[in-house]
């Protein structure tokens, strides 16, 4: 049985393949303005790569112009709607997000890029998501978002705009050490009946095809991300379930203390790397 499934894991990527093609040499300039590092050395932690590469540099040309111009980019009319939310005043504290914030392009420059963090006066590490939610909660006294719904996308995608062409850049020590020891240990896990941990494909296996789709290294600079497959934007750990299930596991939820873990350690594999977010992907 083991070694069925070992020849599966294995077919999956060699069999499947239909060849095997680098990063492209494309360069990402979004409205003819904001120059985005797709490419840079990777940060001395990643053992396993000396490059690192925006999946956007794995996609075909025209889902690549898609992103290229806001107008283009159907993950705008998800910004323009969460603009509104923004400005509007919600929940028992006759607040909105604006009423502390001000204008989003100017208070929220530079937050996207260094997310997930830790949060001293809360104790823990926390993602955009979170913040978002906890500021909901306890200063518009509102409803939280459901984690991965499409209100939530949203503001996660307004909040990115003023970071675009921003180098990523989480901490990873400090207070985060362990909970970013902890993701680093999920992304080496061989998950499911495939036995595959996200190592194996965006590590070992990217610039492969697999299923006619192009590996890339799994980089979440672009999140929340716009599919033209499910016509949305999705949130990260959406798509950290995704992928987990298609190696036939059981998945964490969404917002869960493991899925927190594993989104630093991926988002920090990514220091270097322009903010993108909302970008577009197949
Ligand atoms: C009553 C004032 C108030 C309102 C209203 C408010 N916030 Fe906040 N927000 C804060 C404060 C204070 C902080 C810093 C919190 C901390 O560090 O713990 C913060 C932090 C943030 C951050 C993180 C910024 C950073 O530099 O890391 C984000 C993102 C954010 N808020 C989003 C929102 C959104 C979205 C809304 C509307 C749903 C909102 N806030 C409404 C007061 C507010
Ligand atoms: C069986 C192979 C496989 C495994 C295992 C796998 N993925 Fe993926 N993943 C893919 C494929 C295929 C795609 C779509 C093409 C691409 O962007 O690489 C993808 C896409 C992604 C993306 C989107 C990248 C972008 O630029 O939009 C992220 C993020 C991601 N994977 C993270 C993970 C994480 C984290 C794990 C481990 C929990 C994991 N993946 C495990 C195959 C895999």
């Amino acid at each position: 049985m083991l070694r069925t499934t070992t020849a599966l894991a294995v077919g999956l990527i060699a069999t499947a393949t239909l060849g095997w093609a680098d990063a492209d040499e494309n360069e990402l300039v979004v409205n003819g303005e904001i120059e985005i590092t797709t490419h840079a050395p990777a940060p001395a932690y990643v053992d396993g790569l000396t490059e690192i590469y925006s999946g956007w540099r794995f996609r075909e040309p025209d889902t690549q112009l898609t992103q290229m111009d806001d107008f283009d980019n159907p993950a705008f009319l998800a910004v323009d709607a969460a603009q509104i939310t923004w400005d509007t005043v919600e929940g028992e504290a006759g607040k909105s997000c604006a009423s502390c914030h001000g204008d989003v392009m100017e208070s929220m420059k530079g937050v996207r890029a260094t997310y997930p963090k830790w949060n001293e006066t809360a104790g823990e590490v926390r993602t955009l998501a979170m913040q978002i939610n906890d500021c909901r909660t306890e200063n518009l006294k509102a409803e939280p978002y459901d984690y991965t719904s499409g209100k939530m996308t949203a503001m996660e995608a307004l909040i990115s705009v003023p970071s675009r062409g921003m180098p990523v850049n989480v901490a990873v020590d400090g207070p985060v050490q362990s909970t970013w020891e902890q993701g680093k240990e999920m992304y080496y896990t061989r998950y499911g009946q495939l036995e595959l941990s996200c190592a194996n494909c965006h590590e070992d296996n990217y610039g492969n095809y697999i299923r006619a789709d192009h590996l890339s290294q799994g980089q979440i600079n672009g999140f929340p991300v716009y599919r033209l497959k499910n016509t949305k934007l999705n949130q990260v750990q959406d798509r950290f379930q995704g992928c987990i299930r298609d190696t036939r596991a059981e998945t964490f939820s969404a917002g869960s203390p493991e899925f927190v873990a594993l989104e630093l350690y991926v988002a920090s594999r990514g220091n270097g790397l322009g903010v993108e977010a909302p970008s577009v992907r197949n």
